[in-house]
């Protein structure tokens, strides 16, 4: 069974147009994991435009289910990582400034770099999961940065999806068979939403956890969060 983890990013976006401590993002994770969510995922950036560094350590203390921190590991996030010791830590290319993930791990290029970190989260007993485009070759390279998972980036089959569902998902059959060939976990995100999600994880069979923030939040306003978790939940069944 596929694991949802709910990316509450967007709780602290709201909450800090304010000031104040609404919505409170500790009872909404806590809400969140009452109402069936197996996981709870943030991406703290540096400029703290939404999950600040201090929210990351709050949610240590109450999370009980999968606590995943996704984000480019720069020496801060790294710290905070290493601090707070969540189960799972995303790693993800991104530029500070990115308004939010927007490509996969060259895992050529940069192999050393994250074969060194893997190698320091895993002996803190931190899973470790590298964001990857749908390339059977980047996937194939996961596997010599030490990675223990990979998350699919899935802009592309969101955007692709309405057009052509088959078409939209080849790609991402391929990167999970190399995935599992490689003996890497399979995660995926991103633009994932009630109507894509069941036909991503009806064809890939093998995906351990989506973590799923924009559309989930969004989708909240108007069914709430219980019945919102629940829908999504019954997706991935
Ligand atoms: N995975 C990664 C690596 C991300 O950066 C994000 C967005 O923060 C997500 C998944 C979730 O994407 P979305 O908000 O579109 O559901």
């Amino acid at each position: 069974m596929t694991k949802l983890s709910v990316n509450i990013n967007k709780i602290a976006t709201l909450r800090n147009a304010r000031g104040g401590n609404l919505p409170d993002l500790i009872q909404v994770a806590k809400d969140c994991e009452r109402f069936g969510a197996q996981g709870i995922t943030v991406h703290p950036r540096p400029d703290e435009r939404h999950i600040r560094y201090e929210d990351v350590r709050n949610l240590k203390k109450i999370v009980t289910t999968e606590f995943n921190i996704e984000g480019y590991p720069s020496k801060d996030f790294i710290d905070l990582v290493f601090e707070v010791k969540p189960h799972q830590v995303t790693l993800v290319p991104d530029a500070p400034e990115a308004i939010t993930s927007n490509n996969g791990w060259d895992t050529i290029k940069y192999r050393e770099m994250l074969f060194e970190i893997c190698q320091s989260f895993k002996k803190e007993g931190i899973r470790t999961s590298i964001f990857v485009n749908p390339d059977i070759n980047m996937v194939r390279n996961a596997k010599l940065c030490g990675t223990d998972r990979i998350e699919l980036y899935t802009e592309s089959y969101a955007v692709n999806y309405p057009h052509n569902p088959k078409t939209a998902i080849e790609d991402y059959f391929n990167a999970a068979e190399e995935a599992i060939k490689q003996e890497l976990g399979l995660n995926a995100g991103h633009d994932l939403n009630l109507l894509n999600l069941a036909y991503f994880a009806k064809n890939i069979p093998q995906l351990l956890e989506v973590s799923i923030g924009h559309a989930l939040i969004s989708d909240a306003l108007y069914l709430g969060l219980e019945e919102t978790i629940h829908r999504y939940l019954k997706e991935l069944e």
